[in-house]
């Protein structure tokens, strides 16, 4: 094979992909793809230029016409800032508006066609970390090593609303959190096109009551046990 091993990470809102993700391919040295910004920096462009949300010929025209880059950022090397036609998203893609949309927007097939070929090209290489919902299963299905991160919906709501405390946003509840994140969680397992699923070859990782530090250790562990049975084959 002649490209660098890929790292498949997937699993639903709020399981820890980013956060594990980042430092793991930090440790491994290895690129990190975030696809799920992707789907929010479309999602963002399509909301800014006026477009019916049901407008799907309109929003595949639209995307197929985008750029995303993935640039370093000089504060804070294991976070890359993302740009859609060159402009700057990577703050405006956290907003609520945003991350209520984004699910719609990624069910669409045209949409999920044009970011699929964008991160097959940008993983072709190899020598990446990706996560998301379809990493296993349909972007690098050859993955090296798949990983499947879950965790409770309470839990995963508990994290969110101790992230926006610290944002010093106070005004929304657990129960509310715990409501969008059910609704994505549906959306994105439902949906006609690559579904969130557990890849049959990924290993599940419940993280309910595993800190940060014990998730990325088992998966860098996993990762060179991995290779060195690749390496006997
Ligand atoms: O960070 P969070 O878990 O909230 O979500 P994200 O990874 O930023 O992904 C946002 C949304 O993009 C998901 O809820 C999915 O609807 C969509 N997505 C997808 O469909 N396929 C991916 N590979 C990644 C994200
Ligand atoms: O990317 P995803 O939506 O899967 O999750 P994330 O944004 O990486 O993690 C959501 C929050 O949970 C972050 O604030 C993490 O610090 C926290 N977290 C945690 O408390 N324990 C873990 N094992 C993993 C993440």
């Amino acid at each position: 094979r002649n490209r660098q091993p890929i790292v498949a990470i997937d699993g639903p809102a709020g399981a820890g992909k980013s956060t594990v993700t980042r430092v793991v391919a930090q440790q491994l040295g290895l690129l990190y793809l975030d696809t799920g910004a992707m789907y929010r920096a479309v999602t963002w462009l399509v909301l800014q230029s006026g477009i019916a949300l049901d407008d799907e010929s309109a929003i595949a025209e639209l995307v197929s016409q985008c750029q995303i880059k993935f640039v370093e950022n000089q504060q804070n090397e294991s976070s890359p800032q993302i740009l859609i036609n060159d402009y700057d998203v990577t703050q405006a893609i956290r907003s609520m508006e945003v991350t209520a949309q984004v699910s719609a927007i990624a069910a669409l097939h045209s949409v999920r066609t044009e970011l699929v070929r964008q991160q097959q090209n940008i993983g072709k290489k190899g020598g990446i970390v990706a996560e998301g919902r379809d990493i296993g299963t349909n972007v690098f299905p050859d993955a090296e090593l798949k990983i499947f991160l879950t965790a409770s919906v309470q839990e995963r709501a508990r994290r969110r609303l101790l992230e926006l405390q610290k944002q010093g946003q106070e005004n929304v509840t657990l129960e509310q959190l715990e409501n969008l994140i059910q609704e994505r969680d549906m959306s994105d397992s439902n949906r006609t096109f690559a579904p969130l699923r557990k890849a049959i070859d990924a290993v599940e990782i419940q993280t309910d009551n595993l800190s940060i530090v014990e998730v990325t250790n088992q998966i860098i562990s996993l990762y060179k046990q991995q290779l060195t049975t690749n390496n006997h084959k």
